[in-house]
């Protein structure tokens, strides 16, 4: 199983020495029963990935720009460039960013050039609730999956993380019928494909032991627990029992 953790804009060297927890935690991972990645702001990806040396964790960023080149991007990253400073996945699609204009078709040329630098993508979908109450949640999905993988034939380093907006931070997570069958709506766009699909928002320690039950689920993405390592830790355990 895959337990991601989203730092968001969280973290300075500091906060670094958390991690000596998780770290120790990881090596009792014997049968691989699970892999971690972090995913911390941009600065923090070297020092991270410096630390996780010699560990099974894995460093990832939250965001790129969809050039494959450099160029005149004041204050922009590409996938090279997250990749030469220790990054192997990239999280592409976040509703953070969607909601402050990242559009469907920005997404897929993102999607594309961190394919082509070598990254593996964490691809996130989800609806509003607006659109869930419009009973409009496997339209969006739908759309957000072709529009983001348009022309995408290899999907296997891509990752889905489906994250209801309206649960990210919220401590609000959909009832456990809604959530099974929104998943296999997701799996079912796929057929053959069959990628690896996780859950994210408000994932934490109280509600994982419903989450975990849920069919199809591969893993979570999670935001505010995981900045906590005692937190993020006891998800994870709860997770693989
Ligand atoms: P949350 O965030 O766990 O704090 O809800 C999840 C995410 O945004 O990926």
């Amino acid at each position: 199983m895959y337990f991601i953790a989203n730092w968001k804009m969280f973290g300075d060297l500091r906060t670094l020495n958390t991690l000596d927890k998780v770290i120790k935690f990881s090596k009792t991972n014997k049968k691989n029963k699970f892999q971690i990645i972090y995913c911390p702001p941009n600065t923090l990806i070297r020092p991270m990935s410096r630390r996780f040396k010699k560990t099974n964790i894995e460093v990832g960023a939250q965001n790129c720009h969809d050039s494959y080149d450099y160029g005149a991007f004041t204050g922009q990253v590409n996938s090279r460039m997250l990749k030469n400073v220790g990054a192997k996945y990239v999280i592409l699609g976040h509703s953070e960013n969607r909601q402050i204009g990242e559009t469907d078709n920005l997404i897929n040329l993102k999607i594309k050039s961190a394919i082509k630098s070598g990254l593996k993508i964490i691809f996130c979908i989800g609806e509003t609730l607006k659109e869930r109450r419009a009973k409009k949640t496997n339209q969006i999905l739908k759309s957000q999956i072709e529009k983001g993988l348009k022309s995408i034939k290899n999907i296997s380093n891509i990752i889905i993380a489906y994250e209801p907006v309206w649960s990210i931070g919220t401590g609000e997570i959909l009832k456990e019928v809604a959530l099974t069958e929104t998943i296999l709506f997701i799996k079912s766009r796929f057929k053959k494909k069959n990628p690896k699909i996780l859950y994210g928002g408000s994932v934490n320690t109280n509600n994982i032991d419903k989450l975990k039950k849920i069919p199809n689920i591969y893993g979570f993405l999670i935001g505010g627990a995981s900045q906590n390592p005692k937190k993020f830790i006891d998800i994870i355990q709860k997770s693989i029992i």
